[in-house]
């Protein structure tokens, strides 16, 4: 304790005075201070600069200059785009000892930092107090250590440590390192003294919702954290949006310390429904709440009918190798035919894949014919034979949010695996891309690149995608080194353009990352197209067609010139996490710029999806609600994204599969008009998208972007249109009422409502 560190005699003299102040607010105080919560200190504004100095850490430096930073946001979204590398936040408080006073432990001060992108340290009047992650040494490269993102920064000092100025300001000083993506902090700090609360947490993100037939059931734990028992209430709720209570229990709970206890919980899945987990400390009434959304699920099971699914498009070198696995659902055996096939191309009546030799340059129109005992469906397919590549946007799998550099050949196999197995490539999910890790640390004598030892063959994993119908996708910078520090093309495009047609690659991912260091600062336009410019010119010399994906994080407005280098796709940002900050910025923040941009063969790519059980070799559940979710697919979809699952494919659930296998959806984002999408209504609560479509109807996001339940108006008049309308809620595949002066709903936090309005 703070008392025992002081002189003898001036130990006797606090100790007095302390217990006649106890004496005092025990007589006095006691009822009125009963059921107050521990006062927090939030640190709701600092200053913030990007470089590094050792003495921003002090507490007397005079940053007066610096730009202001709110702290809820990483710092992408208040104007210091892409910016990678280290930059410092400094926080100036008070922190009044009266803060002690409701705290059930008075010897400790807790800093909540919440998540921070990537590593932190944490100084408080130049004493360091806490550290996460690593840094680079002073002017080095970057390092690419353990994602710490995630971790909650708790740090915690004694009452008594001579870094705290009691009662004066204090500087709270956070140094942070971030090599890519969102970068900085993401929620306001707050300092507080320790209660009996503290210790208590509710560990329900952990075991996620086991699904069976139509409920769900799943396991919370209680525990506590600290080293004396805690008692209290649990009470567990969860209603859905018809306002049904449709699990309740409670529970009076002593835990001893370091105890912990788990609760069952299960109920119906049919809609959505929010459970509140609450404990409520005896002593005090400090209450810890916390609430989460079920996954709940909107996409109706596929049908017994045949259906064909996916892109109704297809472009083509002429002469090169064709492969096109037809789409389709419905009860099995199906059995697939083409009329009008054109010469040089067969198809497998068995498996549905056309393979052979694309035609001459020209329009070839023909129908898909899918076959089961109960019908048949047909639909009209073009094949554009010509030099545009990719005429819908890119549907498929990459390793890098899943495996992050752990990628090998055998979980390539196995993801391909569960995507046949869960019947993916029937909803248009095609390409298997391998990302970031698979290059040996020396190439051949001859210069040929080399894979490292988790990719024995290349050529026969290509083999195996393509028999199946698949595509194959590889990833390389134009620099001497990739972002994650494996060898790449720089000075040897054409022996790994060569490289990648032998081995089948039908897609290339291609990272400005070390090339940053060969342009030496050259910022010109010029400068930045030229690496994309070599590698398209060995590109174009194979025989084979290679989707050509562009990864420079949207330098120098890449969305204008990225056709130009024959571009199929390019990142318009930073690398994404899985994070409402991350997705919202990323979505809605940034795209509006690129999309007039959006064309067939010619998409923006706001970066992989982060649904499912994610990573990049750390694995865990997505951390966005069942909401966020939604909207994320639903926008993606709107922006006619490339949709690339970044997640670990052997470990779908029921929920991730609804996202991923709901065709009316997919149908928006592979609509071949390719139409820009335009945001119509922006308030600081809600957005709405609007994206028009071939057949003359409207795909309509109603997003709520705020944090409570929002109602969503959209009148005809802002879509420009008049008249009588259908409305179909695309997700839940069903017609709502029509109307002649627009669609209301009431949408979810993070939420959306995706609808479809055709002309009556
Ligand atoms: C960059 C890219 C990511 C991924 C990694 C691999 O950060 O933006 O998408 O490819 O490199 O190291």
């Amino acid at each position: 304790m703070f008392i025992n560190h002081l002189k003898p005699n001036t130990q006797i003299y606090m100790k007095w005075i302390l217990s006649a102040c106890i004496a005092i607010v025990f007589g006095a105080f006691i009822v009125s201070m009963k059921n107050s919560p521990p006062q927090d200190i939030q640190l709701k504004t600092g200053v913030f600069k990007t470089g590094d100095d050792a003495s921003w850490s002090s507490g007397t430096f005079n940053d007066a200059a610096w730009g202001k930073i709110d702290p809820s946001k990483n710092w992408e979204q208040q104007g210091y785009d892409n910016y990678d590398g280290i930059a410092w936040y400094r926080f100036k408080v008070t922190i009044p000892s009266s803060i002690k006073n409701d705290a059930a432990w008075k010897d400790s001060l807790n800093f909540s930092l919440g998540q921070i992108a990537n590593s932190d340290e944490t100084y408080l009047n130049g004493t360091l107090i806490g550290k996460t992650g690593t840094f680079p040494a002073r002017g080095a490269a970057p390092v690419r250590g353990r994602n710490t993102g995630n971790v909650i920064r708790n740090y915690r000092i004694a009452s008594n440590n001579n870094a705290i100025l009691w009662d004066k300001e204090n500087v709270l000083a956070i140094r942070v390192y971030n090599s890519r993506g969102n970068g900085g902090l993401s929620s306001i700090p707050v300092i507080s003294m320790l209660g009996r609360i503290t210790g208590v947490k509710i560990a329900y993100t952990q075991n996620p919702f086991v699904f069976k037939d139509k409920s769900i059931s799943k396991t919370i734990t209680l525990q506590n954290t600290f080293a004396t028992s805690v008692a209290g209430v649990l009470s567990i709720k969860a209603v859905n949006d018809d306002n049904k209570v449709v699990f309740s229990s409670t529970d009076a709970v002593t835990l001893g310390a370091m105890d912990k206890k788990s609760y069952n919980l299960f109920f119906d899945n049919s809609s959505r429904t929010v459970v509140e987990y609450k404990f409520v400390e005896n002593g005090t009434n400090n209450n810890l709440t916390v609430t989460e959304t079920n996954p709940y699920i909107l996409t109706p099971a596929v049908g017994p009918m045949p259906r064909i699914n996916g892109a109704k498009i297809f472009g083509i070198r002429p002469g090169s190798p064709f492969i096109f696995k037809i789409p389709a659902t419905g009860k099995l055996p199906l059995t697939y035919a083409v009329q009008n096939l054109p010469k040089g191309l067969a198809v497998n009546a068995q498996t549905g894949v056309i393979s052979g030799v694309a035609p001459a340059k020209g329009e070839y129109k023909m129908y898909f014919i899918v076959k089961n005992a109960l019908g048949q469906a047909k639909r009209e397919f073009t094949v554009k034979a010509g030099n545009l590549l990719a005429l819908t946007p890119p549907m498929g799998w990459d390793s890098w949010n899943a495996w992050g550099l752990t990628v090998s050949d055998e979980k390539v196999r196995s993801s391909t695996n569960s995507l046949l197995k869960y019947g993916l490539q029937n909803h248009g999910w095609t390409y298997m891309n391998i990302d970031d890790g698979w290059e040996a640390p020396k190439r051949a004598d001859n210069g040929e690149i080399v894979p490292n030892e988790k990719f024995p063959d290349m050529a026969g994993l290509g083999e195996y995608l393509h028999k199946n119908g698949l595509k194959f996708g590889i990833y390389s910078s134009p620099g001497p080194t990739t972002c994650g520090g494996y060898l790449a093309s720089y000075q040897h495009e054409a022996q790994d353009a060569a490289s990648y047609a032998k081995w089948g690659i039908d897609y290339l991912k291609y990272d400005l990352c070390s090339y940053r260091t060969i342009m030496a600062g050259d910022t010109t336009l010029a400068g930045a197209q030229k690496p994309y410019f070599v590698m398209r010119d060995q590109l174009v010399k194979q025989n084979r067609d290679i989707v050509y994906s562009l990864c420079q994080y949207g330098g120098k407005d890449v969305w204008t010139w990225g056709r130009k280098v024959n571009g199929n796709l390019w990142r318009t940002t930073g690398d994404i996490n899985d994070s409402w900050g991350s997705l919202f910025n990323i979505g809605f923040v940034q795209q509006e710029k690129t999309t007039p941009y959006t064309a067939p063969g010619s998409w923006n790519d706001p970066d992989m999806l982060i649904i499912g059980y994610v990573g990049w070799g750390n694995q865990h559940n997505t951390r966005l609600t069942p909401d966020e979710q939604y909207t994320h697919i639903s926008l993606w979809s709107i922006l006619s994204a490339p949709l690339l699952l970044g997640c670990d494919l052997s470990k779908l659930d029921p929920f991730t599969l609804n996202l991923i296998t709901n065709d009316e959806v997919i149908a928006v984002d592979q609509d071949p008009k390719a139409s820009p999408a335009k945001r119509i209504v922006k308030t600081a609560d809600y957005e709405v998208w609007v994206k028009d479509l071939e057949d003359g109807s409207k795909a309509v996001g109603l997003f709520n972007i705020s944090a409570a339940t929002n109602t969503i108006n959209i009148n005809w008049k802002a879509l420009g249109i008049t008249g009588n309308y259908n409305i179909r809620d695309i997700w839940r595949q069903k017609n709502l009422p029509k109307s002649a002066t627009g669609f209301s709903s009431v949408v979810p936090s993070h939420g959306v409502r995706l609808v479809k309005i055709s002309k009556i």
